[in-house]
């Protein structure tokens, strides 16, 4: 069995910061944020919101799109470092706000690679047969694990949500995937648990990150992810159409489609305007990218990604 994705949506919430912004409380400027990163605003979620309240709207949009009512949905992922509870999970408390009586649901934390990791974890369900219709999100609430005193972090990250709908097919939809991780990075980007914290020592769960370690290993992980990608699929670099990276920062996402041959015309681009989403930010450029035509059906799409961990992997899809 195949699987082929037959809905996308997003979500971004309405409050919008400009780097601007930042300029009165930090030693900082649109200039710096600009130039270092390809970052000029993004998307920041209000008191009512959740990460699962985001996860909702972009999940009934591509519920939407595919032509599928959500009790058709047999599996709920959620790709999510920044969930609305330690447990249940974001998956369940979307579950329920869809109003789906039965089906499987559960989060994957892997940072900002979650919606490839979701991706690739349904795309096994679904080729075993253990689903036909699956919800697969990337939801991050990113502004709540933030220190809006580190401007070394707090200019990166945005908040939103996207979602795709993977369907069972007899066409195959899902190439390939491909996840990888290595734990020896573990302290170069990470949140500490706040219930540990709160317990030992009261450290703030806020994000942390050494990021320019994080800069050049996933410069060179990247280029390796193209190369073993394409490999699996006996591609060449023209084989493929879009380039849909993680949208961490334009200096990495520039080196990628370089590796690839690729013009940035054929690279779907949205951190200038949302920075970095974390596992939201691949859902979000889809979706953006087919509601405006540039994704069309049969086109071949590159999808990577790479976060704190490290964690990282790759999709190659035709649409
Ligand atoms: N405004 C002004 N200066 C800033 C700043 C800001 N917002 N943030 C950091 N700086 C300063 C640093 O304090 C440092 O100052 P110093 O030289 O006096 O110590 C200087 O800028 C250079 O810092 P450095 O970290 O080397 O900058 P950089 O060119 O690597 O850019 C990042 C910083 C974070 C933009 C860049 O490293 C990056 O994007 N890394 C990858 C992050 C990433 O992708 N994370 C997510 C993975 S999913």
């Amino acid at each position: 069995m195949n699987a082929r994705i037959t809905g996308t949506g997003g979500y971004l919430p309405e409050k919008i910061i400009h780097n601007k912004h930042f300029e009165s409380s930090l030693e900082t400027s649109d200039e710096w944020i600009y130039a270092r990163t390809g970052i000029r605003k993004r998307h920041v979620i209000a008191a009512h919101e959740s990460t699962a309240s985001m996860a909702e709207m972009a999940a009934n949009r591509a519920l939407d799109a595919a032509g599928l009512d959500a009790d058709e949905v047999d599996l709920i992922i959620v790709g999510t470092s920044s969930p609305d509870r330690v447990f249940p999970s974001t998956a369940c408390i979307l579950q329920d706000k869809l109003g789906i009586s039965d089906c499987v649901a559960f989060d994957v934390q892997a940072a900002c690679s979650g919606f490839i990791y979701a991706l690739g974890i349904a795309h096994q369900f679904i080729k075993a047969g253990g689903a036909k219709k699956a919800l697969i999100i990337g939801a991050e609430a990113n502004s709540r694990i933030l220190d809006y005193s580190d401007r070394s972090t707090c200019v990166i990250f945005g908040d939103g949500a996207g979602a795709v709908v993977l369907e069972a097919t007899e066409e195959q939809g899902i190439l390939s995937t491909h996840l990888h991780s290595d734990g020896q990075y573990k302290d170069l980007l990470y949140v500490n648990n706040p219930i540990k914290d709160q317990l030992e020592d009261g450290d703030k769960a806020y994000l942390t990150m050494h990021g320019n370690d994080v800069y050049k290993v996933a410069v060179k992980t990247l280029g390796r992810i193209v190369d073993e990608t394409l490999d699996a699929n006996g591609m060449v670099k023209s084989d493929v159409d879009w380039l849909i990276p993680h949208q961490a920062n334009i200096r990495i996402i520039s080196s990628v489609a370089k590796k690839l041959n690729m013009p940035m015309e054929k690279v779907v681009l949205t951190i200038e305007n949302q920075g970095n989403t974390s596992s939201a930010s691949i859902p979000l450029a889809l979706d953006q990218a087919v509601r405006d035509g540039r994704i069309k059906k049969g086109h071949v799409v590159l999808m990577e990604a790479f976060g704190g961990g490290f964690v990282w992997g790759s999709a190659l899809v035709k649409m």
